[in-house]
């Protein structure tokens, strides 16, 4: 299915900005994606321009997702989603980084470009030399007929409308959905049961009322986002599933407030950054209620120890934690794409205190053409 987008779209429609725009824009973003991919009958999805047949799907060993900046942040998310409904082995790399390692290309390895715009000249340039050695590539693209579109072999797209501001935030949205409808297909094509098939879908289904619910808080997260515009360093932490939730937001709240901000493993954080803990640095701690809120209600035990102010992003209050924005919960592989909704508006409401150029930040184009 094509979407066409209107010329309404590029409208600031009441808006003072396009991020603030795009940002509320999402529950219809997340409506588009979905629409008319949705199997109930045999609990999966239709992804009519994969030009993948089940035998093939079965055959795969491997996923390389593929992407810069946003786009690699939910390629990261893609991978779990992938590694957990269809149990296939799956990760993300920058494509910056791969084009330029000699990678071994291997026949059994489905690869993943990731991209807004579709013009990205390092994810081209990756895709180009992927296909040249024979690689089948999917693209997940929103820009329908660009460039990694027309390379791709097939692929899903991100229908996320046109995307104005420098700075992603509804196309990271969608991708992240996007990139669930793609695991669920590839997981009833394996072994991911009816059942599971059922669950997930359901899940999806929630995500628009879920992201106006927490658009509502947008007053509560200003009133954080002109405390926090005081700092001048921030640390995000996430634990497998939050952690490219943790990563995003922080490049979020460094391309919009130039604030300088820092994502770690939450694991990770007895390896190294607990040095840096100390009340002048602010950490935003994404805490979902899964199998290892525990851990986590551990780490920001830690970084309180060692007088750290936290910023929790959960789906409960959290007694560690100075504040909380709790979220609504979905099933938990779906988690990470309502989790950093509010840090969208963290970011550009710190920005905004900041009176900084919201749209076009500094040093930044909105897609990068050129080597
Ligand atoms: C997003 O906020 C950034 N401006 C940037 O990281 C961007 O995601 C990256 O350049 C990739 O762009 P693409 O998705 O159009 O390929």
């Amino acid at each position: 299915t094509t979407v066409e987008w209107e010329a309404a779209s590029y409208d600031m429609g009441g808006h003072d900005t396009y991020m603030h725009k795009e940002i509320h824009e999402q529950a219809d973003a997340v409506d588009r994606v979905l629409r008319g991919r949705i199997d109930d009958r045999f609990s999966t999805v239709h992804l009519g321009g994969l030009n993948l047949d089940a035998r093939e799907a079965r055959q795969i060993r491997r996923v390389k997702i593929l992407g810069c900046g946003t786009s690699y942040h939910a390629g990261m998310i893609g991978a779990q989603m992938i590694e957990e409904l269809a149990r296939i082995p799956a990760d993300a790399e920058p494509a910056s980084e791969f084009r330029y390692r000699n990678a071994v290309v291997d026949p059994d390895t489905l690869y993943v470009a990731v991209s807004q715009s579709g013009e990205t000249y390092d994810v081209l340039a990756a895709v180009q030399e992927l296909k040249r050695k024979g690689a089948r590539v999917l693209g997940v693209v929103n820009v329908v007929g660009s460039a990694i579109a027309r390379e791709a072999d097939g692929g899903v797209y991100v229908h996320a409308g046109p995307e104005v501001c420098v700075v992603s935030t509804k196309c990271f949205t969608n991708t992240t959905v996007a990139f669930a409808l793609l695991a669920l297909h590839l997981g009833r094509t394996r072994d991911l049961s009816v059942r599971d098939g059922k669950r997930i879908i359901e899940g999806l289904r929630r995500l628009p009322e879920q992201i106006t619910e927490i658009l509502k808080q947008e007053e509560e997260i200003k009133a954080l986002a002109e405390e926090y515009a005081a700092a001048r360093s921030m640390l995000f932490i996430g634990r497998v599933r939050g952690y490219p939730v943790a990563r995003e937001a922080s490049l979020k709240l460094k391309e919009v407030s130039y604030i300088h901000a820092e994502a770690y493993p939450a694991s990770e954080l007895k390896h190294g950054p607990l040095a840096l803990i100390e009340p002048a640095l602010p950490t935003v701690a994404i805490v979902p209620d899964d199998d290892l809120l525990e851990k986590n209600r551990a780490a920001m035990e830690e970084i309180k120890a060692r007088s750290g102010k936290i910023l929790a992003v959960a789906h409960q209050d959290q007694e560690k934690a100075d504040q909380t924005i709790v979220v609504p919960k979905n099933e938990d592989e779906l988690d990470p794409i309502l989790m950093g909704i509010p840090l969208q508006l963290l970011a550009y409401h710190t920005a905004l205190a900041l009176g900084r150029d919201i749209d076009k930040p500094r040093n930044l184009a909105k897609s990068v053409t050129v080597e």
